[in-house]
């Protein structure tokens, strides 16, 4: 019997996907049977390199596809997805929108550029990538085994932490993507396409180290609950379960993978 943790076949589009989280997921879902797992990112050669690390691993029978493009824009998000439809015979069962970037300053030394700059990738680029992608995984999905998306949330969307402080855009968007998330889980679950969240907690990826390493990656573990920060597999094996057979069910949800810091730091 097949296990219920595969995406056997799958077609699988992961923004921001050449680095980080989206790298991690990617990884997941190309190990796990997805037949096509089209990274995207903005920089073409970083997208290529990982594409190229991904088909290098022994035994995956799926292609991982680079295509460079830019979340921030309308037009960029439909770049892509022209790409992933006519490469795909348009298909798509899976999209992880996980692109994402974040900007700080003291609130009365904010700008408003980097306000735009946050704002229009984390949560304007969100929305328009299940928008432009909604039509390709309706066509795939079906009640027993429904298209799925996760939206990268944050942690920092869930509670006010210090941690937070002086990332007014970033910390905004995120909150903004999970009731979003919720909003479109409700709308497009009779058209087969689950939504969910993940809320990561703190991982060192290029992003992550920014803040890590502000606080010190010692700090950050004394005051989680399970004493460490996050792991690429945390990513892979939560991404897994709500994109596989496993997580048919799950609609709407926010999953926190930060160890239970959210319920107790004040970092
Ligand atoms: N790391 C953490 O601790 C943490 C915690 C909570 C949430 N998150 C969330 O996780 C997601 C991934 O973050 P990460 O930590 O993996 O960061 P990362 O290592 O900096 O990766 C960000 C990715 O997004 C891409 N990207 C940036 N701007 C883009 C744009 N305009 N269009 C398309 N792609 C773009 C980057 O590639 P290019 O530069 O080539 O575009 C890269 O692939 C983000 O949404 C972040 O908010 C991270």
């Amino acid at each position: 019997m097949e296990s219920m943790f595969t995406v056997n076949d799958k077609i699988v589009l992961v923004t921001g996907g050449s680095r980080g989280l989206g790298l991690y997921a990617a990884h997941a879902l190309l190990v796990a049977g997805a037949s096509q797992v089209y990274i995207s990112s903005r920089k073409a050669i970083e997208c290529d390199k990982s594409a190229k690390a991904l088909n290098a691993i022994p035994g995956v029978k799926g292609k991982a596809i680079p295509i460079a493009g830019n979340f921030s824009t309308l037009d960029g998000v439909k770049t892509v997805m022209e790409f992933v439809k006519t490469n795909s015979g348009g298909k798509l069962d899976i999209v992880i929108a996980n692109a994402g970037t974040t900007w700080g300053a003291p609130f009365e030394k904010h700008l408003p550029d980097m306000l735009d700059k946050v704002l229009d990738l984390n949560l304007k680029g969100v929305f328009y990538t299940i928008q432009q992608a909604a039509s390709l995984l309706e066509a795939t999905g079906t009640a027993a085994d429904p298209a799925r998306v996760i939206v990268v949330g944050s942690i920092i969307g869930l509670a006010v932490t210090g941690g937070g402080t002086g990332t007014y855009g970033y910390l905004s968007s995120k909150a903004a993507v999970h009731h979003l998330s919720k909003a479109l889980a409700v709308e497009l679950g009779p058209r087969h396409i689950n939504v969910n969240v993940i809320a990561p907690g703190f991982f060192p990826t290029k992003m992550g180290n920014g803040l890590i390493n502000m606080i010190g990656t010692e700090t950050l573990a004394e005051v989680n609950p399970t004493g460490r920060l996050g792991l690429p597999e945390d990513i892979e094996g939560a991404v897994l379960y709500l994109c596989s057979k496993a997580g048919a069910y799950i609609n709407g949800v926010v999953l926190p993978i930060d160890g239970g810091q959210h319920l107790v730091s004040k970092l």
